[in-house]
């Protein structure tokens, strides 16, 4: 395996793994679920199961480069979430910065390209700040392209989208005629990426909590009862080896 990986060397990577090489999902996206209760199994605040999830990430991350998966989307923040204590919101919104600050330089030296879907509004200034050094400083990386969903909701995504294109129609720069899934597609955070293959949930519930609700079409979904900062490159390999025996007929036959 290429020594461009220092995040490679921990104790998984000593393990004997079957990297899939064909019928890989080129578009992978996560709901990464059961941080809290990972931490109130262990006697812990929520919060340091937030902190164990940032090792799962890396983890994950460094299977999807290795796998030569093309995009990674992960759920970081949903619009939801500013419904949590104070503390726990400023903790998770801080965590972007903090995994950059340690993992910039292997990210780039893998070639992965760092993008953020969703409103950026309102984020924290140090939070957009440190996601923004990091899109910027990997813009031409044709790697793995991480995707952190921060502040999205798939609801008010559709929205915005919809009163941009309004906006184009009244403005002569759109004709209605033209309205098509490609056209609004456009509109979305996820302009022109392809939309997930496979969403993979873990944490036990079973509901897609207002994520890429358009893309997710034709998604092929993956659950797992296992909580986010369990989740390993083993399992991840697992749900991989579960879409390559999945059929595909997009409503065809
Ligand atoms: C959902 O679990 C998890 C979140 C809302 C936060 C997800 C954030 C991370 C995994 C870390 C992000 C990493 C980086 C690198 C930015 P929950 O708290 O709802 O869990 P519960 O259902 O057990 O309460």
């Amino acid at each position: 395996m290429s020594m461009k990986i220092p995040f490679l060397k921990n104790k998984q990577s000593k393990e004997l793994f079957h990297y899939p090489e064909d019928n890989i999902p080129e578009h992978i996206s996560i709901i990464m679920d059961g941080n809290g209760r990972w931490a109130h199994k262990r006697g812990m605040p929520r919060v340091a199961g937030h902190k164990e999830g940032v090792s799962a990430v890396v983890k994950i991350v460094k299977a999807a480069v290795k796998c030569k998966v093309k995009v990674l989307t992960l759920y970081t923040f949903s619009t939801e979430n500013w419904k949590r204590p104070k503390p726990e919101i400023d903790f998770i919104l801080r965590l972007p910065k903090e995994f950059l600050h340690i993992y910039l330089p292997d990210l780039i030296a893998n070639n992965v390209r760092i993008e953020v879907i969703g409103d950026r509004a309102n984020l924290p200034a140090h939070t957009w700040e440190a996601l923004q050094y990091a899109i910027e400083r990997t813009r031409h990386n044709d790697g793995l392209q991480l995707n952190f969903a921060l502040n999205y909701g798939s609801r008010s995504e559709m929205l915005s989208a919809m009163k941009e294109m309004f906006a184009d129609v009244n403005d002569a720069k759109l004709s209605l005629a033209d309205v098509d899934e490609k056209r609004f597609s456009e509109y979305l955070y996820t302009a022109g990426m392809t939309d997930p293959d496979l969403l993979i949930r873990t944490g036990g519930e079973k509901r897609l909590s207002n994520f890429l609700l358009w893309q997710l079409a034709y998604t092929e979904f993956w659950f797992t009862d296992v909580l986010w900062p369990d989740f390993s490159e083993k399992e991840f390999l697992r749900a991989l080896e579960e879409y390559r025996k999945r059929k595909r007929r997009y409503g065809g036959i």
